[in-house]
């Protein structure tokens, strides 16, 4: 597929991209049944501002994220999490700012959880779900750049949760196990 070079700014502080890119909100609503407790409010959890180009092998795709700062009871504002369809592709992350955690899981249950913070990139290989918290007070932003045709499968995370969830303890973030994961 051949394309016509470009580019395409990133404000590091607000991840917002120009020229405008695609752009997808996540709310509390669109969200129901990933955080352990129900939320009595629809607010902003995260948007994702996608570089269009087409999602097949031989592209890269990529997006910058903005997670709001919030907690839904203890539990840090977070993105839904996926495996890739194709779940051997790989992704890199690379934190703008703000501050979080990378929770990311095997199917088997195997969890390994990174820091995010400016300048950090991190690297998540095929077969590890993925899952980004904003365990800070300001917007957690960063950009991710994955294999055109990876594809994204909700519906496992959706069901069986991820094994540990972050949640804030006396002021800071915790990692502890999922009272809900089907394991
Ligand atoms: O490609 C990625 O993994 C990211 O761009 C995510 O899609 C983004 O952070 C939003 O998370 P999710 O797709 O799990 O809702
Ligand atoms: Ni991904």
């Amino acid at each position: 597929h051949l394309l016509e070079p470009f580019s395409v700014h990133i404000d590091f502080e607000s991840g917002l991209l120009s020229p405008d890119p695609v752009v997808l909100v996540r709310r509390l609503s669109s969200l129901a049944g990933y955080f352990l407790q129900n939320a009595d409010t629809d607010s902003e959890v995260y948007s994702v501002h996608e570089i269009r180009v087409p999602a097949e092998r031989d592209h890269l795709l990529s997006s910058t994220t903005i997670v709001l700062p919030g907690k839904v009871g203890d539990e840090y504002y977070m993105t839904k999490g996926h495996f890739h369809a194709n779940r051997d592709r790989s992704e890199i992350y690379l934190t703008l700012s703000g501050e979080g955690l990378l929770v990311m899981a095997l199917e088997n249950g195997t969890t390994v959880t990174k820091e995010m913070r400016p300048g950090v990139v991190n690297y998540v290989p095929g077969h590890w779900a993925h899952r980004s918290v904003n365990t800070g007070s300001e917007p957690l932003v960063f950009y991710a750049v994955y294999i055109g045709d990876a594809g994204y499968d909700y519906a496992t995370i959706a069901e069986r949760g991820f094994p540990v969830v972050v949640v804030d303890r006396d002021g800071g973030p915790s990692v502890v196990p999922n009272p809900r994961y089907l394991a």
